[in-house]
């Protein structure tokens, strides 16, 4: 996740409302909550958990990170790292739940369970505007899990009042901005940084 403030958020194009939830396009949670989290099941049959982001889940993000590849970690981190220090994947894991939401995809199939996902936003109350960031492990891709994840950021944006929701993707990023398109966010080239859009869903 960046940690950057909003930049000039008024400066954003807008667009309306998320197009509706489909069954079809979006992994859905099934309406069973277990004391571990929301089920949701997959269209290909898998089930995962979804929950709020603990500080018991530092070490199933350290984990998960060393299953990314380097172009999922440029792409999520908007630069090269070889690994997640601890300090970071803590900082991660322990949100201040006043400025910050981060919800996971839990594996509870198996021990130990392992973070297949992991959505957040970051406010920024100047602006009255949240930072997105969202990932989910290659192999569980293209299953519904990315557009679930952006659902739950713009579901917990618009309970917190915020008046958008934005974050900064790549232009060789196509799977995220394909992603974004569909749900309705538009994207803006940032001056400047040419390898960079920033993306925004008016709330
Ligand atoms: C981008 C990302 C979150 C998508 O997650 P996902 O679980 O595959 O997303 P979904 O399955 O919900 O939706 C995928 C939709 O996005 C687009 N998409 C996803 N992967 C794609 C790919 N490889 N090529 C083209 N489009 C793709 C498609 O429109 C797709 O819909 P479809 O499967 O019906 O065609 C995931 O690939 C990822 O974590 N990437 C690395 C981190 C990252 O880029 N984060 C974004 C910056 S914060």
């Amino acid at each position: 996740m960046l940690m950057t403030p909003a930049r000039d958020p008024g400066s954003h194009s807008r667009h309306a409302q998320l197009p509706p939830r489909s069954p079809e396009r979006f992994a859905s949670p099934s309406g069973v909550t277990t004391p571990k989290g929301q089920v949701v099941h997959t269209a290909d049959g898998r089930e995962l958990v979804i929950r709020s982001i603990e500080p018991g889940d530092i070490t199933a993000m350290q984990r998960c990170f060393k299953r990314l590849s380097p172009q999922d970690v440029r792409r999520r981190f908007m630069h090269a790292m070889s690994e997640l220090p601890a300090p970071m994947a803590q900082r991660l894991c322990r949100i201040d739940p006043a400025m910050e939401a981060a919800f996971v995809l839990m594996d509870e199939t198996v021990k130990p369970a392992e973070l297949r996902g992991v959505g957040r936003i970051f406010v920024d109350e100047a602006s009255n505007t949240a930072e997105f960031s969202v990932l989910v492990e290659r192999e569980w891709t293209r299953i519904g899990l990315g557009a679930l994840l952006m659902q739950q950021l713009v579901d917990e944006s618009r309970r917190r009042g915020l008046s958008e929701l934005w974050g900064y993707v790549l232009m060789e990023n196509r799977p995220m901005l394909q992603l974004c398109k569909e749900l309705g966010f538009v994207a803006n080239m940032l001056p400047g940084e040419a390898g960079t859009a920033q993306i925004s869903l008016a709330l």
